[in-house]
């Protein structure tokens, strides 16, 4: 959680504060399946995108809308996007932004091309969180009231560090991947 918890809470928290209404691109992932819980603690309605798949996961996590990753954005009036994916796929939850919503990335490369799309009707961030002991402390908060909690997807033990590397590269992770050390 060092740092997919902290890049979670400062992306949905983000520009806007306490959003009334959150969306998460790759909310199933290792940051966004963090991400949906805080924003769903918070009281914000949620939605996120994953593959179809997952939908059921999602909706364990507390999100209201599962969205299909692959079908256009159905949502709209949005306040804040937290795109945990990276490349172009924030592009797409452009239209489920209200005007003057915010769009957070993962990625800071995809910056430019999203502002350029946007063209000043919602507001582009990118995001890059180093672990800090406030935030830690809220998470831990969260945790313990049973309100966030890390799903893991598969364990490795560290010898198999390589295997774990090569999962998590395919992009696919539901939650996290954790190394035994
Ligand atoms: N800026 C920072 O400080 C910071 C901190 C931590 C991580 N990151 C970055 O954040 C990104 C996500 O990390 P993560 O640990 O959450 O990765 P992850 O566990 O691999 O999750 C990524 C999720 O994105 C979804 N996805 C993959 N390709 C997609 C596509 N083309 N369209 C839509 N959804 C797609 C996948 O869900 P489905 O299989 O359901 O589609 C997957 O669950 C990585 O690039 C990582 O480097 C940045």
């Amino acid at each position: 959680m060092t740092f997919a918890g902290p890049v979670s809470a400062v992306g949905f928290a983000g520009a806007a504060g306490l959003a009334g209404a959150v969306g998460f691109d790759g909310a199933a992932g290792g940051v966004g399946h963090l991400a949906v819980q805080i924003a769903a603690a918070r009281g914000a309605w949620v939605a996120g995108t994953s593959s179809a798949a997952k939908h059921g996961f999602l909706r364990e996590l507390g999100i209201d809308e599962a969205l299909d990753r692959d079908e256009p954005v159905v949502v709209g009036d949005v306040d804040v996007v937290l795109d945990a994916v990276g490349g172009e796929v924030g592009l797409g939850a452009l239209p489920a932004l209200r005007d003057g919503g915010v769009l957070v990335t993962v990625s800071g490369s995809s910056v430019p091309g999203l502002v350029e799309a946007a063209a000043g009707r919602v507001r582009v961030a990118g995001i890059l969180v180093e672990p800090d002991r406030v935030g830690m402390q809220a998470l831990a908060a969260l945790a313990a009231e049973g309100k966030l909690r890390p799903q893991v997807e598969r364990t490795f033990p560290l010898e198999e560090a390589g295997a774990a590397h090569a999962l998590g590269e395919q992009g696919r992770t539901r939650g996290k991947l954790v190394l035994r050390v």
